[in-house]
């Protein structure tokens, strides 16, 4: 499973504790930048990581600003992903088995480093449960197709 992580500014300092942190837990994310802790807009990050993300090069991915906010509207607009702005635990797990959640994301200035390191624990180790859940992302699904040709 590949997954990557990107970042505006304001969750650069976030995206590398991450980086760090799970990477001592085994996975290795794609870095998708930014870079340092310049000004950056934040839907150019989105746009390129879910172009790759709905184009199947990278599976799944997590998405930083400082809010979480602008970068999950920016990565909602992207057809066939599945952002989910996440400040709890439940939330994580709820976004990957309910809704299939393709995309975490998370505010750098908003959830300290610890929570948001357990915060995506509960997305990355969930499973998609199907079933009714599956009946709703396919509405979504068929939404898109019908709108966004
Ligand atoms: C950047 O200053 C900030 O606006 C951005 O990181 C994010 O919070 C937007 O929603």
């Amino acid at each position: 499973m590949k997954t990557l992580i990107a970042s505006d500014h304001g969750g650069f300092e976030l995206k590398e504790f991450l980086k760090e942190t799970f990477k001592k837990e085994g996975h290795d994310f794609i870095d998708y930048g930014t870079f340092s802790c310049d000004s950056v807009d934040y839907p150019d990050i989105a746009f390129k990581a879910c172009e790759d993300i709905v184009s199947g090069k990278v599976d799944r991915g997590i998405l930083i600003c400082g809010t979480g906010i602008g970068i999950s509207i920016a990565a909602n607009k992207v057809k066939g992903i599945r952002a989910a702005h996440c400040t709890d635990c439940f939330s994580a797990k709820m976004c990957k088995q309910h809704n299939n959640a393709n995309v975490i994301v998370l505010g750098g200035r908003i959830t300290g480093p610890e929570l948001a390191a357990e915060i995506l624990r509960n997305y990355l180790d969930e499973e998609f449960l199907g079933g009714r859940h599956e009946t709703r992302v396919d509405k979504i699904k068929a939404y898109e197709e019908k709108m966004y040709k």
